[in-house]
């Protein structure tokens, strides 16, 4: 038997300005986009920035439905928008802005599995580590350098021979 210890590393600014200007602005962008999400059942809105290889930004925010599990999140609604937009083109960073409609004390939120996977599928293709930013609304980013830092062990299609 061996053990195989697995770090995953996360950065910890206090405040935005800490980060690069052009993490600023990507980070402004998805906060815009967490303007327009449709949250009306959970009202918990979050907006996405993808910035791409070509210096394209493309946005998204989640979009709930009154049949709950047919909304989607907005680090999926982004990402898928941008395959679509800018099919092949490498994905440099995602920034995640969340926090419920009246909170202003919120911690920054990790993505939740499902897009974890689904960015991680884009990380996996491209073989370039995706940078991920992570904002609420108490002033603090937390930053990962990949996805595979956020989702160790992960699934690719690898295993679909
Ligand atoms: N949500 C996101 O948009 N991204 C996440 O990573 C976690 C959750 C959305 C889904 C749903 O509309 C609301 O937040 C509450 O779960």
């Amino acid at each position: 038997m061996k053990k195989k210890t697995i770090v995953s590393e996360i950065y910890i600014f206090e405040n935005l300005s800490e980060l690069s200007q052009e993490e600023q602005e990507l980070l402004h962008k998805a906060s815009k986009a967490r303007e327009d999400a449709y949250a009306p059942y959970s009202n918990f809105k979050v907006g996405a920035a993808v910035l791409l290889d070509n210096d394209e930004i493309v946005i998204g925010s989640n979009q709930e439905n009154a049949s709950f599990p047919s909304g989607l999140c907005a680090e999926r609604v982004a990402v898928f928008h941008a395959g679509a937009s800018f099919p092949g083109v490498p994905i440099k960073t995602v920034a995640i802005v969340a926090a419920a409609v009246d909170s202003s004390s919120a911690k920054p939120a990790a993505p939740c599995g499902n897009c974890r996977q689904a960015i991680y599928e884009y990380e996996s293709k491209q073989e370039k580590p995706i940078s991920i930013l992570m904002m609420g609304s108490d002033g603090r980013v937390f930053k990962c350098k990949s996805m595979a830092s956020l989702l160790p062990i992960a699934f690719n299609n690898d295993f679909l021979g």
